[in-house]
């Protein structure tokens, strides 16, 4: 036996007259979060494999969050033991599940007869819950060596409330690596073999400091594609495509170039980001999904964008292209903006970081709806001017139209604006 169990045992004479309980288990217990997870396991006389038994207990943040621990030594083809609370609930939630890499983690489909919950507790200080896993050993996912050092992993997510139990996890703010040697764990009597966490000692267990996938704060580097990506989509949604919408509607010389050049690199920077992040994704969630209904609405919108200008110089009226262009804009600007700040969240920022957020976007919002009304007056006073002269000038503006086929020399004439009952930006 190893010296960590003879420094136990002294440990163990000093304080208990007597303790073969407590030397014949591990126990590991973290402080940030706060969670304790204790194994013990036991030979099964009737399939020969080994049974494990686990008692998980977590501090539950403010807001709850889950706690996991599982076998393995990453969460591909790992087991793990999720715990959650939904709030105001008097039931602790125990989800038992692997993942085939490092996505979401789904329920086990198979040996679900092999894994039971002995008990579960929930307070407000505290969640705990009591598994057994039976002949662990010879069917789980990972490796667990009953002879030796078995690896660990733990996660968790502190910021994550619980509407309901079915509720979807949110991806964790902090994991881990541990070492836990089994050779220490075994139990010889049926009546002790479920484990009791004792005190918050780590016996028999070793954290591995880790920087392998490095998404808490401390590991990640400063350019991590996540962060770039954030960075790309904030500038493109909050910045340029706010900046494209307010230039067409207002009365600057140049106003179509403008829309057009920033909002087609807009577009680009979109686009590629959004593909980027999704070739080195393996699973959907609530963000991918959104974030690719609207880069994919992007390219929909450019072509809409195309085919009204080219109408619009010829023909000089709007189209079903010019109100589609319009309102499918709209959307793309309040949906992808709120798909930043849904993006954010699933990252964990603060309430504060939120809040900035969300003060921006509504200003955006305002100072959008501002300049539209402005630009509504601007184009009814300008249309009753025309009634009056319109005349005169119709054949003259049909000539200007057919003279800008080449797209030069159309800035300053107000191409998207003119005469018509629809317009309404
Ligand atoms: C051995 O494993 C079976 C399930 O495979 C379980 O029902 C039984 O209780 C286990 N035996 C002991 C002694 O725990
Ligand atoms: C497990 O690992 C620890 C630390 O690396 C070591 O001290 C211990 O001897 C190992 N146990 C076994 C059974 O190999």
């Amino acid at each position: 036996m190893g010296s960590p169990l003879r420094v136990l045992a002294s440990l163990c004479l000093v304080l208990f007259w007597a303790c073969p309980a407590f030397a014949s288990m591990i126990q590991y217990c973290n402080d940030e979060p706060q969670f304790c997870l204790a194994v013990t396991l036991q030979q099964n006389s009737t399939t020969d494999g080994h049974d494990v038994y686990v008692t998980l207990t977590a501090t539950p943040s403010e807001t709850g969050g889950w706690t996991s621990v599982g076998f393995g030594s990453g969460m591909k083809d790992s087991l793990m033991f999720i715990i959650y609370a939904a709030q105001d609930s008097e039931s602790l939630v125990t989800s038992v599940r692997t993942a085939e890499g490092h996505v979401l983690p789904t329920p086990l489909t198979e040996h679900t007869n092999d894994i039971q919950v002995l008990r579960t507790d929930v307070s407000e200080t505290q969640y705990f819950a009591q598994f057994v896993c039976y002949s662990c050993d010879t069917w789980s996912p990972s490796e667990i060596d009953v002879q030796g050092n078995s690896s660990f992993i733990y996660a968790a997510n502190t910021q994550q409330a619980f509407s309901s139990a079915s509720s979807s996890l949110t991806i964790h703010n902090h994991h881990g690596l541990l070492i836990g040697d089994l050779s220490a764990a075994w139990k010889a009597h049926k009546d002790d073999r479920i484990p009791e966490i004792q005190g918050t000692e780590t016996i028999g267990f070793n954290y591995l400091p880790h920087n392998h996938d490095g998404d808490e704060g401390e590991a990640e580097a400063l350019f991590s594609p996540v962060r770039v990506h954030g960075v790309i989509m904030t500038i493109a949604f909050m910045g340029l495509f706010f900046a494209g919408n307010l230039t067409i509607r207002l009365p600057l010389l140049r106003a179509f170039k403008y829309h057009w050049v920033i909002q087609l690199s807009a577009s680009i920077l979109a686009l590629g980001s959004a593909l980027y992040m999704f070739l080195r994704s393996s699973h959907l969630g609530t963000h991918k999904i959104i974030g690719l209904v609207v880069v994919c609405s992007l390219i929909a919108q450019a072509a809409a964008g195309y085919k009204h200008h080219i109408d619009f110089v010829r023909i000089r009226r709007k189209t079903i292209f010019s109100l589609a262009h319009r309102w499918l804009g709209r959307s793309i600007f309040v949906v992808g903006t709120l798909n930043v700040g849904l993006g954010m969240y699933y990252r964990g920022w603060s309430t504060m970081g939120m809040l900035a957020w969300f003060l921006i976007w509504s200003a955006e919002l305002v100072s959008f709806a501002y300049v539209v009304v402005q630009h509504q007056r601007r184009t009814m006073r300008e249309d009753r001017g025309k009634i009056l002269a319109s005349r005169d000038s119709e054949s003259e503006v049909f000539d200007i139209g057919d003279d800008l086929e080449d797209g030069e020399g159309i800035e300053g004439i107000p191409l998207m604006e003119s005469g018509d009952k629809h317009e309404a930006k």
